[in-house]
């Protein structure tokens, strides 16, 4: 084997190792986490994941049931699904991670996806997807949020900005292949 080869396998490995562990962190992180009351919100459950599934595919080109699912069993609690009535019409997943700064050990989320049913976009739901789950990340003592957006994506750049994230710095390959997008952030402490 190619010494290029081996240095590939060596990367994917450790990347694959990294994650196995910010997984593990995460579902540490979220032991005894405090809900607060939430009208209409709810965390997922596994029988709605089919309509979560629809909204996803609607509105990511590279959306997975594998992705919902997994996240549905790691971060049940901070998977919100925001109803109408009894229908899913949006939902927002976020995961946790340690992270260290000059502070010391600080607990940061991350949302991971977001989307909102093509039938019921315009109606502030997913303003206040976030409202409430910002106001839970506050009560469990995360330090801040981070979201990663395509800079085209004007209708999320708008819906995070009014919400009060601020962009941090351009970056590249995150949000797809040689695309651009913005990282933001919400600081809560
Ligand atoms: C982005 C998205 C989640 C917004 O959901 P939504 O429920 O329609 O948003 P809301 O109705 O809560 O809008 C709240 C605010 O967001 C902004 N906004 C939402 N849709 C907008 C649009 N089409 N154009 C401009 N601004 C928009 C506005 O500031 C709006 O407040 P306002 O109505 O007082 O002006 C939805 O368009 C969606 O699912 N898009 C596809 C998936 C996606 O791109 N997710 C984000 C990935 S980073």
């Amino acid at each position: 084997m190619g010494l290029t080869k081996v240095h590939t396998r060596l990367i994917t490995y450790l990347l694959s190792f990294k994650k196995l562990l910010q997984d593990a962190a995460g579902v540490l992180l979220l032991r005894q986490w405090k809900q607060i009351e939430k009208e209409n919100i709810v965390s997922v459950e596994d029988s709605m994941l089919p309509e979560i599934r629809k909204i996803q595919a609607e509105g990511f080109k590279n959306g997975s049931l594998e992705k919902l699912v997994k996240y549905s069993k790691n971060s049940r609690n901070i998977f919100y699904v925001i109803k109408n009535g009894d229908k899913v019409v949006g939902y927002c997943i976020y995961y946790l991670k340690p992270i260290l700064s000059f502070k010391g050990f600080e607990k940061q989320s991350v949302i991971c996806s977001i989307a909102t049913d093509r039938n019921f976009r315009g109606r502030g739901f997913a303003e206040k997807l976030l409202e409430n789950s910002i106001e839970e990340m506050k009560l469990n003592g995360i330090s801040s949020i981070l979201l990663y957006v395509n800079v085209n994506n004007l209708p999320a750049i708008r819906l995070y900005k009014k919400t009060g994230f601020r962009v941090i710095k351009e970056v590249i390959n995150i949000c797809g292949q040689k695309e651009t997008c913005y990282e933001m952030e919400f600081r809560l402490f």
